[in-house]
């Protein structure tokens, strides 16, 4: 992955231990090696998945802006509008840390969409677990989340009423976002919800797996053909 870090005062040109701390979480929960996997209910131990999808950093890009803060609209990935141009998309994982603005936590985009703005968006305040990461949002999972999207997953309650999909069938169906910590079980649409589930929108130290459901969507991207085919993949 090449990590662009967009920096406007010196407090945010995080450090490289802050980059490397994102890093090492994005690897624990998409390997399932997370130390807080055994805060799943045993209502969903059996769904915990595993991708197997490994993340490296090649390049750390560090650019001091003018831009105060960035907003959803894609500046931050174009030197033009004072971010950084993307590197290489077809084989890199590129992801913008900087100041998104609006209380907004980071965005993505998902597979199919135009390369020079592949990638992931994370608020430096939101990004890895040391530095300028900020209770409750300092465990990386922000980065957890995003990539997740880049990688086709949907909300977990698929943006929509009871009979809205994510399209993965062993996530229960929800109405709403969860958001805190949810104690279990919390219900909507008639099951328990998977509040745990790193595609809420609870707190980072209360989001803990993916399901099996969506590690096989997310894996489908990298056969033959797939959207993310390009890839590595052993
Ligand atoms: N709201 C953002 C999104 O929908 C990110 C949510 C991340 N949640 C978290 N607990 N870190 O993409
Ligand atoms: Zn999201
Ligand atoms: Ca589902």
């Amino acid at each position: 992955m090449i990590v662009h870090v967009l920096y406007n005062t010196s407090s945010q040109n995080i450090s490289d231990s802050q980059i490397v701390s994102q890093i090492l979480v994005l690897n624990e929960d998409f390997n399932a090696t997370n130390g807080d996997l055994n805060l799943v209910p045993s209502e969903f131990t059996d769904n915990i998945g595993n991708t197997e999808i490994e993340f490296s950093l090649s390049q750390i890009i560090r650019k001091q802006t003018s831009r105060t803060s960035f907003g959803t609209n894609d500046d931050i990935k174009f030197n033009s509008q004072g971010g950084s141009d993307v590197i290489s998309p077809q084989t890199y994982l590129n992801i913008w840390v900087g100041n998104i603005g609006g209380g907004i936590l980071g965005y993505a985009q998902f597979p199919g969409g135009s390369s020079s703005t592949d990638g992931v968006v994370i608020g430096t305040n939101y990004f890895g677990t040391n530095g300028t990461a900020t209770s409750p949002f300092d465990k990386g999972r922000t980065g957890t989340h995003e990539v997740g999207h880049w990688l086709n997953l949907r909300h977990i309650w698929g943006d929509g009423r009871c009979n809205r999909d994510d399209f993965v069938s062993d996530t229960p169906k929800s109405d709403r976002p969860n958001y805190g910590c949810p104690n279990y079980p919390t219900s909507h649409c008639r099951s328990a919800d998977m509040t745990m589930n790193y595609m809420d929108y609870t707190n980072d130290a209360c989001m803990q797996m993916f399901s099996i459901g969506q590690k096989d969507r997310m894996r489908a991207l990298f056969v033959e053909g797939g959207a993310r085919d390009s890839f590595y993949a052993p």
